[in-house]
């Protein structure tokens, strides 16, 4: 390894949405900033934006917003009166839009860089050791000539997650897939299996059933969306299902077997014998673990917990003063939005600035159609905390703008606390429920109540007076119903 050359004031490892934003924020500070980054996308081309921006939130987004489109045109066209026949689609084209996306996007994060006098170092950052000023790194470049060695005051390890892949189960992202494989059929199955309806499940399987895929869900646990409000789970269920996809709750896997024909999933229901499948295509999305492999946590004092996570405290700190943990690799939902936040406060952080983050604020989207949104805790969590509550709650249905839409599925329900009125919680099914949670967001962070949303003049007609109408059903008086 070569001699220790440069000095940073902060070196980000691991350049998605939280490194990125990390190494953005610290050079906006005035610290001179570098971000090592070691992806190479299937093109051959070393690229910024890790998970989100190559193989997650973005291309997902794409092709949930292709297949919807294609869906609108063969399903709800009609409802408007709309005559279309014989729609089609070249998955080529929009697998190329969704990589055309993804390109852009990820130069984009190029173009920051630049602009920010961040220094990108291509390669595997890794931990050589740390003494009270100053931590050593390593990083590895693609050929041995780009490698080369530095120290930083600094660093903030941002090194994300991968799928998790179950014992025996080979993922090949051709018939066996995790998400990579998943955003880049070159056909659509006729027959697609998905294991684990969590997010990517949901998502990715309704971009495929779409696309005119029979698609069937094993899960292993009883509850359907068991982190999600259960009147929320159970419509989510009901209309899921009515779309056409099959979910079938409560299994155990007991051998999946890949062969020339396809795949075989051999499983046991929840109720009766042991029986199999047989799918053209696979997904395997059953959660995601941690990335710290080769980093050599040791050198400076740190390890993993159980779990894999880098123990942090509530504000991104690690056990070792000169080093911050931000994103998935972190304690904390595994969400784009939460890692860019940890990011932003921890450069704050080590610029003196006091910053933190109400984990409690952080909205959760799940992007199917109707989308689920949600914020701050569930009726079970409340009922667990034993914190008396109220909750109101209002349809879609009811709302003329969601009629025109032809977008009367789902409702908004709201859960304050029964003597002070504070907003708890707040749960949307909708058509776009992803916007529609920011005002809820935004009134958890001021500790709104209920009743100063119900107070809050809304546009008519709009979505977002539905929002309005669950904050006034908490005290029993919606207008509309
Ligand atoms: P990552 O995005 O995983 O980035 C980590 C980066 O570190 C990678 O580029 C990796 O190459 C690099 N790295 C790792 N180790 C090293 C090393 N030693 N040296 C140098 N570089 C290293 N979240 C949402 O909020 N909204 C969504 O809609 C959404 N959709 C998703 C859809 C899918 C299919 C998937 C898989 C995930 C989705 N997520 C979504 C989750 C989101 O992608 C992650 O929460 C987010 O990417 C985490 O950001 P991160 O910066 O912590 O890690
Ligand atoms: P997930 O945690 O959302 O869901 C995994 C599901 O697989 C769970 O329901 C789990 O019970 C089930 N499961 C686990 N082991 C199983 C087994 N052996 N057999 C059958 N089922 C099994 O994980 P997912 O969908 O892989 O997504 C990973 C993470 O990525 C999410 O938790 C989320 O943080 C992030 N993500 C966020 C998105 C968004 O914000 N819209 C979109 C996609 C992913």
């Amino acid at each position: 390894m070569a001699d220790i050359l440069k000095h940073y004031d902060v070196v980000v490892i691991g350049a998605g949405p939280a490194g990125y934003i990390a190494a953005i924020r610290s050079a906006q500070l005035g610290f001179k900033t570098a971000c090592i980054e070691k992806w190479i996308n299937p093109e051959g081309q070393q690229v910024l934006g890790g998970t989100c921006l190559n193989v997650g939130c973005i291309p997902s987004k794409a092709l949930l917003a292709s297949s919807e489109e294609f869906e609108k045109i063969t399903t709800h066209a009609s409802h408007h009166g709309i005559v279309v026949k014989g729609a089609s689609f070249d998955l080529k084209a929009m697998l190329a839009r969704k990589d055309s996306i993804v390109s852009k996007m990820t130069k984009g994060i190029e173009f920051l860089f630049k602009k920010n006098k961040i220094d990108w170092l291509k390669g595997e950052g890794q931990f050589i050791g740390s003494d009270a000023d100053k931590v050593s790194i390593a990083v590895k470049g693609l050929k041995d000539s780009d490698s080369q060695s530095l120290s930083a005051g600094h660093v903030i390890i941002a090194t994300g997650s991968k799928a998790r892949h179950l014992p025996n189960i080979p993922v090949d992202n051709k018939l066996i897939c995790d998400n990579e494989g998943a955003l880049a059929f070159d056909k659509v199955p006729a027959k697609l299996g998905v294991i684990g309806a969590g997010v990517i499940g949901l998502e990715l399987g309704s971009v495929w059933r779409r696309l005119g895929a029979s698609v069937h869900v094993l899960e292993a646990t009883p509850q359907f969306l068991a982190a999600c409000d259960e009147s929320v789970s159970k419509e989510a269920f009901k209309l899921f299902t009515q779309q056409g996809l099959k979910i079938e709750m409560g299994i155990r896997i007991n051998e999946v077997k890949a062969s020339a024909k396809g795949v075989t999933v051999a499983y046991k229901p929840a109720e009766g014998a042991a029986t199999e499948l047989q799918f053209d295509r696979l997904i395997v999305s059953v959660g995601r673990v941690p990335n710290t492999e080769n980093l050599n946590l040791e050198a400076v004092g740190l390890s993993v917990n159980e779990q894999g996570f880098i123990p942090v405290d509530d504000c991104c700190a690690t056990a070792n003063p000169r080093i911050f943990a931000v994103g998935d690799v972190v304690r904390g939902p595994m969400l784009a939005h939460k890692g860019e936040d940890e990011g932003v406060m921890v450069a704050e952080r080590i610029a003196g600035q006091a910053t933190h983050i109400d984990y409690n604020c952080i909205p959760w989207v799940i992007y199917t159609m109707p989308e689920i949104a949600w914020v701050g805790k569930t009726e079970q969590q409340l009922k667990v905390e034993g914190r008396a509550y109220k909750a109101g709650q209002f349809p879609f249905m009811a709302n003329g703008r969601a009629l025109g839409m032809d977008a009367p599925e789902g409702f908004v329900k709201i859960l304050a606390d029964a003597k002070t009125d504070e907003l708890l919680g707040v749960h949307i099914v909708s058509v776009a429920a992803s916007d529609l949670i920011s005002e809820a967001a935004v009134a958890m962070e001021f500790k709104a109540s209920a009743e100063d949303i119900a107070r809050i003049c809304h546009p008519h007609p709009s979505l977002s007076e539905v929002v309005r109408e669950a904050a006034l059903a908490v005290d029993k008086r919606a207008l509309n119903m």
